[in-house]
């Protein structure tokens, strides 16, 4: 804590005082991953008019990023300009000419306003990423995490921007999702917060904020609501499909607990309770579940390895 705290007074002290002072109008985005999130945090960036680097370790993951990207593009424009392709193709042009790639995150972040980290949930490469690249950006730009389940907190400390850090928790599929929220740590400054809110909205979405608590809002009381349903399994007191449906039909929900376990992934929503479960041990809403950590052990994870809760062959 002390560590955490010298470093805050040193960057408030210096460069705080004068990036924070005004908001910033974000233009030139740095995505960090390729990946499922990435990729389309960077299409709906460039498609909003920023100009944005997409990072990742190899130029075969960005070549399949771009692709994916470009699918999606041309998915989103037969629906938005169903009566003017011509205007749709001038579209996809624009946003693929706002889109570069790159292999070297410290090479491209010298310019850019907003980092946003969206690679694989492990701390300790976020932590090693944010540390390296806070010592190559600018003062002003302002350091955002994807993270679906770490510590807004804990990433931000791994850098000496720790007023210019924030979360930016995007939705899956990116292009789709309305919804980001906007993780505020006591640390974060109100200037930095309002950029962040200001970007959200700049690439179409409805930001809603949240502090920097476990899962936020949304992950916070869907995780529990779906262990709770492997617990009504668990004992017993109905059966999945019956469960499923209840839900469907009594409570509208689109997809049943057992369906959307099975489509988020078996090992994420594990990675997820297990680490809320270190957090809190006496939560007994994070309790794990034998059941679900027997069917990760056997790799039945969901829909991805064709068998989770339900068979997919
Ligand atoms: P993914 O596994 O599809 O993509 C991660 C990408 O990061 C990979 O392409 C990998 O090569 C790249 N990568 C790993 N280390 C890197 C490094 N040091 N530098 C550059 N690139 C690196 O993962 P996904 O699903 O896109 O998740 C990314 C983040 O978004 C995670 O923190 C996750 O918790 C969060 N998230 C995921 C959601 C989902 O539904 N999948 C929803 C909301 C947030």
């Amino acid at each position: 804590m002390a560590f955490a705290t010298r470093h805050f007074v040193r960057a408030a002290s210096s460069s705080a005082t004068t990036a924070a002072a005004k908001k910033l109008i974000v233009k030139h985005v740095t995505v960090i991953g390729g990946g499922l999130m990435g990729a389309g945090i960077a299409q709906v960036a460039a498609a909003s008019g920023h100009t944005v680097v997409l990072v990742d370790q190899s130029d075969e993951i960005l070549t399949k990023s771009t692709k994916g990207i470009e699918e999606s593009l041309k998915r989103v424009t037969k629906k938005k300009f169903a009566d003017k392709p011509e205007a749709g193709a001038e579209f996809i042009e624009k946003t693929l000419k706002n889109l570069t790639t790159s292999t070297d995150a410290v090479a491209v972040v010298h310019s850019t306003d907003l980092v946003i980290e969206a690679i694989v949930e492990n701390q300790e490469m976020k932590n090693e990423l944010f540390k390296r690249l806070d010592k190559f950006a600018p003062e002003h730009t302002i350091f955002a995490s994807n993270t679906s389940s770490l510590q807004i907190t804990q990433l931000a400390n791994s850098t000496t921007r720790q007023d210019r850090f924030g979360g930016l928790h995007f939705f899956n599929p990116v292009p789709m999702m309305k919804l980001v929220e906007v993780i505020k740590t006591p640390m974060t400054s109100q200037k930095t917060f309002e950029s962040l809110v200001d970007f959200s909205k700049a690439v179409g979405k409805s930001p809603v904020s949240c502090k920097d608590t476990p899962g936020f809002i949304v992950n916070r009381l869907l995780v529990p609501y779906m262990m709770e349903a492997v617990r009504l399994f668990e004992r017993g007191d109905a059966s999945k499909e019956d469960i499923d449906v209840a839900m469907k039909l009594g409570a509208g929900y689109p997809m049943g607990p057992f369906e959307l376990l099975d489509y988020v992934g078996l090992d994420t929503s594990k990675y997820i309770i297990d680490g809320w479960h270190s957090l809190e041990p006496n939560n007994p809403l994070f309790a794990p579940s034998p059941l679900l950590n027997k069917l990760v052990e056997e790799k039945k994870l969901g829909k991805k390895t064709g068998e989770g809760f339900y068979k997919y062959k």
